[in-house]
């Protein structure tokens, strides 16, 4: 892992690949960069992998003052700039790390040259999830990362794979368990105050996979065609027989995809 000073906070992000196009991978909620494990070593064999712990997760500290997606945009802008990276960049967001995309795209429209959502939502939450994870947060501070662990877990698999791949479930909730809970607590308040980003959609103008586990029962199948179809042009790929975590549940089926879609870029300038 690298360590790159932002402002008030360092940020740990793993690079991988020294040739081709940076792909920049945004991780969920409660988790790491290291969710994105099988694409950054897949890959990296083509592409420039940028994937950083976001601000409050993994070796990243969560600095001073209230966390937001805004912020947490701005932090990815300043780390291109830290890393020297200048050319645009391929954006993948993952569920939280797609709310924390859809404000770079807003912000540094620029930088972006293909957005990859994946198994994420474009609705803000409604004052009842709000105030549900305002809760959420109180509790994560007083009993520790225990308490999303085991609240997200069950959410994240379709329905075979617990059974199947147990050892993806441990090494889950050991991620799940190693989120410093300031940073939980702080990320729930973030992504409860976030805004709707269904306006931006139509007005993305670079291309575009969305890409959705099937079984999906926090971003659904139906939610993300709904992106799919306001994005003009957008290409919509369901990964069978997967959950929410699909980049790590059907690794080889999501690289593919990504893969594919990373090829088909055209070329910048
Ligand atoms: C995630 O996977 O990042 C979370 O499910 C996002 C959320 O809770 O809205």
């Amino acid at each position: 892992m690298s360590q790159v000073q932002l402002g008030d906070i360092r940020m740990a992000v793993e690079l991988k690949g020294d040739a081709g196009m940076p792909l920049v991978l945004l991780h969920g909620f409660p988790l790491d960069h290291d969710m994105w494990r099988h694409q950054i070593d897949a890959l990296s064999a083509r592409v420039q992998v940028i994937a950083p712990d976001l601000r409050g997760f993994g070796q990243s500290d969560v600095g001073s003052g209230p966390v937001t997606m805004e912020r947490m945009a701005d932090d990815i802008g300043a780390l291109l700039d830290g890393l020297g990276v200048s050319e645009p960049v391929v954006l993948a967001g993952f569920s939280m790390g797609g709310y924390v995309a859809f404000q770079f795209c807003k912000r540094f429209p620029d930088r972006v040259r293909g957005l990859i959502l994946c198994d994420t939502r474009a609705v803000a939450d409604s004052p009842e999830a709000a105030a549900g994870r305002a809760q959420t947060a109180a509790k994560v501070l007083e009993h520790g990362a225990g308490v999303t662990a085991e609240a997200m877990l069950p959410k994240m698999f379709g329905p075979g794979t617990a059974a199947a791949n147990p050892e993806l479930v441990a090494q889950t909730r050991a991620m799940m368990l190693a989120c410093p809970p300031a940073g939980i607590a702080a990320a729930l308040h973030a992504m409860a105050a976030r805004s709707d980003a269904r306006a931006l959609l139509p007005t993305l103008r670079v291309p575009c996979l969305v890409l959705v586990g099937e079984h999906d029962p926090i971003s659904s199948a139906a939610e993300m065609r709904e992106i799919a179809e306001a994005i003009h042009g957008a290409d919509y790929h369901v990964v069978p027989e997967a959950g929410h975590l699909a980049p790590m549940e059907k690794p080889a089926e999501v690289n593919a995809a990504i893969e594919r879609f990373i090829a088909g870029l055209p070329a910048v300038g």
